[in-house]
C-alpha cells in the first residue's frame, strides 16, 4: 500500500480510533508469505485453489481482523498462507471462509458461529484445544470474523 493509499484509507475508517493506530501499525502485514511450492502432477482446478495463499483483506474490518489475528496469539496456533501467521497447533485456516462447517463439522460456519467460536470454543465443542478470546473487545473479534469470512 502506497503513503498516498493508506493515509485516504485511514482518513476513511475515522481517525482517532484504536482500529486507526492498529492498521497504521500493521499496514503491510500479510504480504510476505512464500508463493506455495508447485506440485509434481497437473493438479485439478479445487486443489489449485486450495494450494493459493489467502486473499488480502478488501475492508477495513477485514484489514483490522487480520492484524488482530497477526498480533493476539492466533497466529501462534494457525496457519493463513500469504501471512506471517504460521502455527501448527490448529487447523490451516488459509480458506476458512469457502468451508461450510467449524470444527470438525460440529458447528455451521457463519459469522455468529465463529464470534461465539473466537469468543469461547469450549462452549461450542467442550474439550477444544482453543483458549477463549471473549476478553478481545467486540470491535476486534467482529473484525476477526470479518477477516476470516473473507478468506475463501
Ligand atoms: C493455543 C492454540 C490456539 C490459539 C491461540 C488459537 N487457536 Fe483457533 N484453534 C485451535 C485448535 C486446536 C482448533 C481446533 C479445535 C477443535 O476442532 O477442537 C482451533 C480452531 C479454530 C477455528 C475453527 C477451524 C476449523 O477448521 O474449523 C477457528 C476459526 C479458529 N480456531 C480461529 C482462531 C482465532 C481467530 C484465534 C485468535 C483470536 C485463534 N483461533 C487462536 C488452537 C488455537
Amino acid at each position: 500500500m502506497t503513503m498516498t493509499s493508506r493515509r485516504q484509507f485511514l482518513v476513511l475508517i475515522g481517525g482517532g480510533s484504536v482500529a486507526t493506530a492498529l492498521l497504521a501499525a500493521c499496514s503491510s502485514g500479510g504480504s510476505s508469505g512464500a508463493a506455495p511450492t508447485s506440485p509434481a502432477a497437473a493438479p485439478t482446478a479445487a486443489a489449485t485453489a486450495a494450494a493459493k495463499p489467502a486473499a488480502a483483506p478488501t475492508t477495513a474490518a477485514g484489514l483490522l481482523g487480520r492484524h488482530t489475528f497477526l498480533t493476539v496469539g492466533c497466529e501462534d496456533c494457525h496457519v493463513i498462507r500469504g501471512t506471517s501467521a504460521a502455527g501448527r497447533v490448529g487447523p490451516d485456516l488459509t480458506h476458512i471462509g469457502s468451508r461450510r462447517t467449524l470444527a470438525a463439522l460440529t458447528i455451521p460456519n457463519t459469522p455468529r458461529m465463529l464470534y461465539d467460536w473466537i469468543s469461547n470454543p469450549q462452549a461450542i465443542k467442550p474439550g477444544a484445544r482453543m483458549p477463549g478470546f471473549a476478553s478481545l473487545p467486540a470491535t476486534q473479534r467482529h473484525a476477526l470474523v470479518a477477516y476470516l469470512e473473507a478468506l475463501r
